[in-house]
C-alpha cells in the first residue's frame, strides 16, 4: 500500500546501500533515529524502507537502542506492540515516539522528519509501562501553541473568557506562574475544533490543572464561576482594568495609583502631583478612538496610506501587514506592519522619510520613533520576552472617513468624519526579513510557545531577528517564515491558524 505511493518515485533513484551501514556525510537530521519494527511490516520491506529513508539522509537504527527517537510500526496493534516494547527493557522507552507508518510515510514525502500528529500515532489505548514512567500519550493535543492550528473560531469562548479575566488579574497581581497556566489552559480550548461539554472531554489535553478544572466544573454546572465574578466585582481589578486600557498606562503605574487611592479617570487628571507624560497624554486625549476596535477595512485604508507614502521614498519599498490582521482578525486594538526594502541599511532612512511623510500630510497625532539597536554580533538574545532592536515606531494617526471603505467606525453621535488609530511600523532589514514577520504576526502566546518550544526541544533559540542552533553553534538562515518552521522541525502553520 506505501508502496505504491512512494514506491515510483524511490526508484528513479536507486541507490546501493550496504545493510545496516548508514553512511556518513549523507545525515541530514541528526537529531531523528528511527527504528523500524520489523514485526508485521517483514524483513524485505523493513529492508527497502530502510533504504529509502536513508537516502533521504534520515537515520535508521538496526536495533532498537536507547538513542532512538521514533518507533516506527507497521500493522501492528497497540497492545501487541506495547507488550513487545515493553519487553526490550528500554529506559528511554517514555520518551520515544511510537507512530504509525503514516508518520514515516508522510516524512519521506516531505523529505524531513514531520511532527507528531493525532493520526500518527498507533490506535488504542496503551497498556501502563514501567511504573513512575510516563508514556508519549496517544492521540494528544501538544502542550506547544506552534504545534496546534488555531483560527479566529473559538468554540470554547465562555470558558476562554474566564481564563484570561483570571490570568489578567493574577497579571495584575504580578504573579506570573498562575497567569501563564490560565493562558495556557485559554490557548489549548481555543484551538478546539469542538466545544467542551463535559469534563471527562478535556482528561486527555494538555496545560489544563486541578483549579483550571475547577472554574471550568463551575461553568459546564451553572453556567458561572464563583471565582471569575469575584474578580469581575473586585474593585482592584476594576480599577486597573480601567487604567490599564489609556494607551501609555501599565500595570505598574495603575497598581501605583490605584495605592494611592486614585479610582477614577477624573481623580487622575484631577490630582495635582501627577505628572502625565507625553504618551499618556495622547492616550487621554484619544481615549475614546484608540479603545475602539479598528476594522479591517480601517486596516486596509491604512495600509494604502502608509504603502504609499514608502513608494514615494522608494519604489522598492515593501509593505507587509502583520500582528492580528494578517491571522484574519476581523477586529484590532491597533494596525501592525512591517516595511523595508531590498536596498541594505536603507530601511531605517525610509522608515524616518514615511513617518516625516504622515507629519507632513498632517495626520501624525503621536510618534514614539525607537532607532535600531540591531547588531548581530550581540545575537542570540537570551531574554526572550525582550522588545526586538529593529528601527520601530508606535503611531497614532488620523484616519479621515473618506478613505475608508464604509467610512471610519464612529461613536454614537460623531459627526467628525475622521478617527484617531493606533498604528506601529517596523522595519528590519531585508535578510532578517522572515524572522520579523514571524514575530510580529503573532499571537503573543503562539510566540512565547515557538520560543519555548526551540528552546526546549531543540536546543534552539528564536527571536524576532534569528533562529540559533545550540548544538551546532550557528545561526540558521532563513527567508521564508516555511524556513523557520523547518528549521524547527514543525509543521507548517498558516497565519491565519496561529490564533493561539
Ligand atoms: N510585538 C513585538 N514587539 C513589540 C510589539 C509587538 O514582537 N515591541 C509582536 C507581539 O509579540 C505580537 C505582534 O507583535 O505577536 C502584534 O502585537 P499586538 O499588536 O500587540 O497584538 P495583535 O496580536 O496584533 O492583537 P490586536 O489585534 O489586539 O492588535
Ligand atoms: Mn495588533
Ligand atoms: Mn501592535
Amino acid at each position: 500500500m506505501l508502496q505504491a505511493r512512494v514506491g515510483p518515485g524511490v526508484r528513479k533513484r536507486p541507490r546501493p546501500v550496504e545493510a545496516g551501514v548508514q553512511r556518513q556525510g549523507e545525515v541530514k537530521f541528526r537529531d531523528v533515529r528511527l527504528y523500524l519494527v520489523e514485526r508485521k511490516m517483514g524483513r524485505s520491506r523493513r529492508s527497502f524502507l530502510t533504504q529509502l529513508a536513508r537516502s533521504k539522509g534520515f537515520i535508521v537504527e538496526d536495533v532498537l537502542s536507547e538513542e532512538v527517537t521514533h518507533v516506527v510500526s507497521e500493522d501492528n496493534e497497540a497492545a501487541g506492540l506495547w507488550a513487545w516494547l515493553k519487553g526490550r527493557g528500554l529506559k528511554e522507552l517514555p520518551k520515544m515516539q511510537v507512530v504509525d507508518i503514516s508518520w514515516f510515510t508522510d516524512s519521506m514525502r516531505e523529505g524531513k522528519p514531520v511532527a507528531v500528529e493525532t493520526r500518527h500515532c498507533i490506535q488504542d489505548t496503551l497498556p501502563t509501562l514501567s511504573e513512575g514512567s510516563t508514556p508519549t500519550p496517544v492521540a494528544t493535543v501538544s502542550q506547544y501553541a506552534c504545534q496546534r492550528r488555531t483560527t479566529t473560531e473559538n468554540n470554547n469562548k465562555i470558558l476562554t473568557d474566564a481564563f484570561e479575566v483570571l490570568a489578567e488579574s493574577y497579571e495584575f497581581s504580578e504573579m506570573e506562574g498562575p497567569c501563564l497556566a490560565f493562558r495556557r489552559a485559554a490557548s489549548v480550548l481555543k484551538s478546539l475544533p469542538w466545544a467542551v461539554q463535559s469534563l471527562g472531554a478535556t482528561q486527555d489535553l494538555p496545560c489544563l490543572g486541578e483549579r483550571t478544572k475547577a472554574v471550568m466544573e463551575e461553568i459546564l454546572q451553572y453556567g458561572r464561576s464563583f471565582e471569575v465574578e469575584k474578580t469581575l466585582s473586585d474593585e482592584r481589578y476594576q480599577t486597573l482594568k480601567l487604567f490599564t486600557s489609556v494607551f501609555g498606562i501599565g500595570p505598574k503605574t495603575a497598581d501605583r495609583w490605584h495605592r494611592r487611592g486614585l479610582r477614577s479617570f477624573t481623580d487622575i487628571l484631577a490630582e495635582p502631583s501627577i505628572q502625565l507624560n507625553r504618551m499618556q497624554q495622547t492616550g487621554f486625549l484619544h481615549y475614546g478612538d484608540i479603545s475602539r476596535a479598528v476594522s479591517k477595512a480601517e486596516a486596509r485604508a491604512l495600509g494604502n496610506i502608509i504603502d504609499e507614502a514608502g513608494r514615494a521614498i522608494t519604489p522598492d519599498a515593501v509593505l507587509a501587514v502583520t500582528g492580528g490582521f494578517r491571522r484574519g482578525k476581523e477586529f484590532g486594538h491597533d494596525v501592525d506592519f512591517l516595511l523595508t526594502t531590498p536596498q541594505r541599511g536603507k530601511e531605517e532612512g525610509l522608515l524616518v522619510n514615511v513617518i516625516d511623510r504622515l507629519k507632513q500630510q498632517g495626520i501624525l497625532l503621536y510618534c514614539d520613533y525607537q532607532a535600531s539597536t540591531f547588531d548581530m554580533d550581540k545575537l542570540p538574545c537570551h531574554r526572550f520576552e525582550a522588545m526586538d532592536q529593529f528601527p520601530k515606531c508606535f503611531l497614532i494617526l488620523r484616519l479621515e472617513g473618506g478613505c475608508v471603505e464604509g467610512g471610519v467606525q464612529r461613536a454614537e453621535g460623531d459627526d467628525r468624519g475622521w478617527r484617531a488609530v493606533r498604528v506601529d511600523i517596523v522595519s528590519p532589514p531585508m535578510e532578517r526579513y522572515a524572522y520579523a514577520l514571524l514575530g510580529w504576526t503573532g499571537s503573543r502566546q503562539f510566540e512565547r510557545d515557538l520560543r519555548r518550544y526551540a528552546r526546549m526541544e531543540r536546543r534552539m533559540l528564536l527571536d524576532n531577528h534569528a533562529l540559533y542552533d545550540k548544538t551546532k553553534e550557528e545561526f540558521l538562515a532563513a527567508e521564508t517564515e516555511k524556513d523557520i518552521f523547518a528549521h524547527l522541525g514543525l509543521e507548517y502553520i498558516e497565519p491565519w491558524q496561529r490564533n493561539a
